[in-house]
């Protein structure tokens, strides 16, 4: 049975993972839109792995006798400035999200439930290589600067970019 914090703590990270998963997909449709079939590959696949982190998450608090709940979420926008821009967002949300889990492990240290801390453990080393994936495609776009072609192979190859495979999310 979860505590009543960390049901709450636990329903504030799924509305981060879902917020994560249209944010995601926001980014994916716009980018869809300037041609950039491979970059929009990614980021849907990335919008998918949030939408998987929410619903891992929605089952948990289910199982543990509390309830899970589906959270409103704010549009995202419609349009973005650069492909640069998207992964400094999508970084800086990375980052955002590894302190909000680092946040829910403290509370379930507080009220002493050590199953959910252990539960929380995937999404700790899923965050590592989520913010690793993020800087890796930055230090990428770095490189290519405003090359063109640079920008074509950037997109033909980013849908194969990953992290180690043993690390990836599954469930
Ligand atoms: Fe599920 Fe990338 O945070």
């Amino acid at each position: 049975m979860v505590t009543n914090k960390v049901e709450t703590a636990l329903n504030k990270q799924i509305e981060f993972e879902a917020a994560s998963s249209q944010y995601y997909l926001a980014m994916a449709s716009w980018v869809e839109t300037q041609g950039l079939t491979g970059v929009a590959e990614f980021l849907y696949a990335q919008s998918d792995e949030e939408r998987m982190h929410m619903l891992k998450l929605v089952k948990y608090v289910n199982e543990r006798g509390g309830q899970a709940v589906i959270p409103a979420l704010k549009e995202p926008p419609k349009k973005f400035k650069s492909i640069q821009f998207i992964f400094e967002e999508v970084l800086k949300h990375e980052v955002l999200v590894s302190n909000e889990i680092n946040r829910l492990v403290e509370i379930c240290l507080k009220e002493k439930d050590y199953t959910t801390h252990n539960f929380l453990q995937w999404y700790v080393a899923e965050q590592i290589e989520e913010e690793a994936l993020a800087r890796k495609v930055l230090d990428k776009l770095k490189l290519i600067g405003d090359d063109r072609g640079g920008m074509y192979l950037f997109d033909r190859d980013l849908p194969s970019i990953s992290v180690p495979a043993q690390t990836r999310s599954k469930n």
